[in-house]
């Protein structure tokens, strides 16, 4: 087992290669705020404190997770000035640092790299790869055998020697740190480009005997920094492909996976089948054994067992067992389509529910309303919910049959078991039971066609 450590995630960063009044570690990978992602990440492998260092007023600490410490850099710029800005925070002992914008990063390789650090005896270890393109990384520079000598950033490459720039080994802003001997190390770096720079923590430890080891990782999956949205862009693609797989490990299939988006906290039953061009968001929950898609978009939605979401957008829509939408129903905030109902082309439904086995199949817009179970509304029924000025509810009754072009001008309570003319504009309540009609009567004008020819003579 490894020691308890503290875990020090620096996000306090200006993030002006973003060019956004966001901060950087808000920008969201695949849904989630791309510092979750790192404090996830500490989490799983098992830190003991996580400590998030934040500018004050920039919004961060609001957005963090339950349990998550928070720690002020008021003042100075750069990582070295972050990890100073907790250094009442952070106890003796190891300090795992991560860095707000390696969102990649895996509870694997900080368990990995505290175990080569216990190993090593090492006072520092740093993770780091040569599989990355090095630009802007800061590079590696190790003495004699092997040891970490420096770290060479550049970020501001002029004047940077080419052999440096020569250097492919990269440091990956992931570190463990002993605490005791990092904090007085910081004391003694200068500041460079206006920045105290934690890299330049390394040749002070050294100086006083300390040993600095770094591991190097071949997993360029994981080392992605995020420091320009094109950066963020190569992160999301990489964390939806994780996403995705993590699903298709658990029993989901996916038809086209490079067209399909899966956000972080979404949940997929197994034998779930998703089609291509599919989108699911936010908190959106699929049972087992659904077909969603092609095509479909849900944010905030929940859909259960065996149900067919078909090129459709739902937005905190509720979808029962069984039940079948689409293809091209828009479900709004507040819809409930109950187990076995149905929901067809071209259906608008909002702040309603429709009940089992209920079927509402074409060119309809139900608002506020509610069917009862085994309900059948005719093509282009449609709730007219809105006086101008306040909604109003619809009651329809179970296994009511609507005519097609019903129109329900609600407040209005449709009977169980009663029917409504095709063309109807139902203004009043229909007893159980009852055939509700309302529309003008039919008459025919004889002779008009030859009325017509004649007048254009
Ligand atoms: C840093 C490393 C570099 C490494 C790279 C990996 C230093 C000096 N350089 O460079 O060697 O290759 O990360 O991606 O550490 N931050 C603060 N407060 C600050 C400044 C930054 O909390 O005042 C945070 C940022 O929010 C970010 C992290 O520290 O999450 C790294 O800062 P950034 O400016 O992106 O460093 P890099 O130039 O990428
Ligand atoms: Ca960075």
């Amino acid at each position: 087992m490894p020691q308890p450590f503290t875990a020090l995630i620096m996000a306090a960063g200006q993030g002006t290669r973003m060019r956004s009044s966001t901060p950087k570690v808000l920008h969201l990978v695949c849904g989630k705020p791309m510092v979750e992602w790192v404090v996830d990440a500490a989490r799983h492998a098992g830190a003991a404190r996580i400590v998030c260092v934040v500018r004050p007023g920039d919004g961060v600490a609001e957005g963090l997770p339950e349990g998550v410490e928070v720690a002020e850099q008021h003042e100075g710029e750069g990582t070295g000035a972050a990890v100073l800005a907790a250094r009442t925070a952070v106890a003796d002992g190891a300090v795992v640092i991560l860095s707000g914008d390696h969102p990649l990063v895996t509870p694997a390789h900080i368990d990995g790299l505290l175990a080569e650090h216990e190993a090593q005896h090492a006072t520092a270890t740093i993770l780091t790869t040569d599989q990355l393109d090095p630009t802007g990384y800061g590079r590696i520079v190790r003495g004699e055998n092997g040891a970490v000598a420096r770290i060479v950033e550049t970020k501001y490459p002029d004047g940077v020697p080419a052999a440096e720039l020569a250097i492919r080994e990269v440091n990956l802003g992931t570190y463990v740190f002993e605490a005791s001997v990092l904090y007085p190390a910081l004391d003694e770096v200068r500041l460079e480009n206006g920045e105290r720079y934690l890299t330049g923590a390394f040749p002070v430890i050294g100086a006083h005997g300390g040993k600095v080891v770094a591991q190097l990782t071949p997993d360029a999956d994981i080392a992605l920094g995020v420091n320009d949205r094109a950066g963020l862009m190569a992160a999301e693609q990489l964390a939806q492909r994780r996403i995705l797989e993590r699903h298709a490990v658990e029993g989901v299939t996916f038809h086209q996976p490079e067209t399909t988006r899966v956000e972080a906290d979404v949940t997929i039953g197994r034998d779930t089948t998703i089609g291509p061009g599919t989108s699911l968001l936010g908190a959106t929950a699929v049972g087992a054994g659904c077909e969603i898609g092609p095509h479909t978009t849900m944010r905030d939605s929940r859909v259960a067992d065996g149900a067919q979401v078909v090129h459709s957008y739902l937005v905190e829509a509720e979808v029962g067992r069984g039940a079948l939408v689409g293809p091209f129903a828009y479900l709004r905030p507040g819809t409930v389509v109950h187990e076995g109902a149905k929901v067809g082309t071209f259906v608008e439904v909002k702040n309603s529910d429709i009940g089992a086995g209920a079927k509402v199949p074409h060119l309809s817009y139900i608002g506020d309303a509610e069917v009862g179970e085994e309900a059948n509304l005719g093509a282009s029924t449609i709730t007219a919910n809105y006086d101008g000025r306040k909604k109003h509810r619809t009651k329809v009754g179970k296994s009511v049959k609507t005519g097609i072009h019903t129109s329900l001008v609600a407040p209005i309570d449709v009977g169980d078991r009663a029917y409504t003319g095709a063309g109807s504009t139902i203004t009043e309540d229909v007893p159980e039971g009852a055939l509700g009609i309302g529309r003008a009567k039919q008459r025919n004008v004889e002779g008009y066609a030859d009325r017509v020819e004649e007048d254009s003579k």
